[in-house]
């Protein structure tokens, strides 16, 4: 089985959680192209998808699944999406598409978060994925300082914009023990619109796509 067969395999099994007549939330990556493609043979089943990022609205479009904005849908039932790093805890680090403030915000808007994984993603402690930070642009110095103090190494990711016109700066060497803090420490440098840890708000249910078959973890 490939890497793609357990993507599938999860955004399969993620179709089971999204209700009848519902607008569901959408994440942004690759497993969750391959949810939008699932989603695409049920569109009949839903009103529409609020979007993560640009790239998953277009995708939902091509599908013909319409496209509506956070503020008209309100609460979502669900939110399906992948994540770069997650424990058993269900904390994530997300990011690696740069997408992570609009997905934050979509999940946090979320009754449940289902996220879609191969097994790769699961990890015992995060940080060895760099945890993508997204940052207004003049801020960019001052926070890679404030990031450096805190014991990490800030890299600027090179020729990217976010869609919402700001850079990311990837931080190594982090070995993140307690996730709900470091979430909080970072969100609180000025100039930092979010960073990719999702703890304090982590997901509900996790489907691990394994060559044994899909596991769904809880806490
Ligand atoms: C996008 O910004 C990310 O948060 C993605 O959800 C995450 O990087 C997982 O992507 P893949 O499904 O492509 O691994």
């Amino acid at each position: 089985m490939t890497q793609d067969d357990l993507k599938r395999a999860v955004a399969q099994a993620a179709v089971a959680h999204v209700p009848e007549d519902c607008i569901v939330g959408v994440g942004t990556g690759s497993t969750a192209n391959f949810f939008i493609d699932e989603l695409g043979k049920i569109k009949h089943r839903i009103q529409g998808a609020v979007a993560s990022s640009e790239a998953s609205a277009k995708r939902l479009q091509g599908h013909g699944i319409e496209v509506v904005s956070l503020n008209e849908a309100g609460t979502l039932p669900v939110y399906v999406d992948g994540a770069d790093e997650i424990t058993r805890h269900l904390h994530m680090i997300k990011g690696g598409g740069g997408a992570l403030t609009r997905e934050k915000i979509v999940a946090a808007a979320s009754k449940k978060f289902v996220c879609v994984c191969d097994a790769s993603k699961l990890v015992d402690v995060l940080g060895k994925f760099p945890l993508p930070v997204e940052v207004i642009p003049m801020a960019r110095s001052y926070v890679a300082r404030q990031i450096v103090v805190l014991g990490g190494q800030p890299r600027l990711r090179e020729g990217f914009t976010t869609d919402n016109g700001n850079l990311i700066l990837d931080v190594y060497g982090l070995t993140i023990l307690n996730p709900v803090e470091l979430e909080t420490t970072l969100n609180n440098i000025a100039g930092v619109v979010t960073n990719g840890l999702f703890a304090r708000r982590p997901a509900d249910v996790l489907l691990l796509g394994t060559a044994s078959g899909v596991q769904t973890l809880t806490v």
